[in-house]
């Protein structure tokens, strides 16, 4: 059986990529970043200065793409992606498209791997409504810009906290208020508090589990 599927929800910065990666190591699940799809996409319509804002360029550049690539890359997480990102995934068009990206993907995972864990903001309230178990991460924005900031110095890139927190800030806003699924908790999901230790998380993270062992 091969059709767990646990959604993971909750801001940017919140350690949902840290979590999904654990949970899917011990319990031998595919891990899909839903960010990733989005920050991509983001990133093929800059490159091919795609007129995000006229409806039929959008949808017939849409069209020309086969699949999404899931490879990691560190370009797609500055800060520049990452703000254009907040403002394209805000278009219906863009949802749908990588709604469906998201499922295609789910039905070819591996055979070996009892199922899938997605992170995102609207796995567990729209896209995956089914899930097995939901998720919802949250930590202090404080906490995620000081975390944020760290990493970025440790990488050798330029970084200012207070200009961090401001971004963390604004990407809440805008996901949380946008009228196309908003940032919500999804019913049923179990609410973590990753603003401690990586200890402390886990322990949340093991009891809501427990359903999959
Ligand atoms: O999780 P992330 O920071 O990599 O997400 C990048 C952006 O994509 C962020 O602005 C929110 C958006 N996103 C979304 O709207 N829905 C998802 N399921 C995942 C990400």
């Amino acid at each position: 059986m091969n059709n767990i599927i646990i959604s993971i929800d909750g801001p940017s910065g919140a350690g949902k990529e840290k979590i999904a990666k654990y949970i899917a190591k011990k319990y031998n699940l595919y891990h899909l970043d839903s960010g990733l799809l989005y920050r991509r996409l983001t990133y093929l319509i800059i490159k091919n200065k795609v007129n995000f804002y006229d409806k039929n360029e959008l949808v017939f550049f849409l069209k020309s793409l086969k699949k999404i690539s899931t490879r990691k890359n560190k370009a797609l997480r500055n800060e520049k992606i990452s703000s254009a990102t907040s403002i394209i995934a805000k278009n219906q068009i863009v949802r749908n498209f990588i709604n469906n990206q998201q499922k295609i993907i789910v039905k070819k995972i591996p055979k070996k791997r009892r199922g899938c864990v997605i992170d995102g903001r609207d796995i567990g309230s729209k896209v995956f409504k089914k899930a097995k178990i939901k998720l919802f991460i949250h930590a202090k924005p404080q906490i995620r810009a000081k975390r944020r900031h760290k990493q970025l110095i440790a990488q050798g890139e330029k970084s200012i906290y207070s200009r961090i927190l401001r971004n963390i800030n604004l990407r809440d806003k805008t996901d949380k208020k946008r009228s196309k699924s908003p940032l919500v908790v999804p019913k049923r999901a179990v609410i973590i508090d990753n603003s401690y230790s990586f200890k402390s998380t886990i322990k949340q993270i093991n009891k809501a589990l427990t359903k999959i062992v």
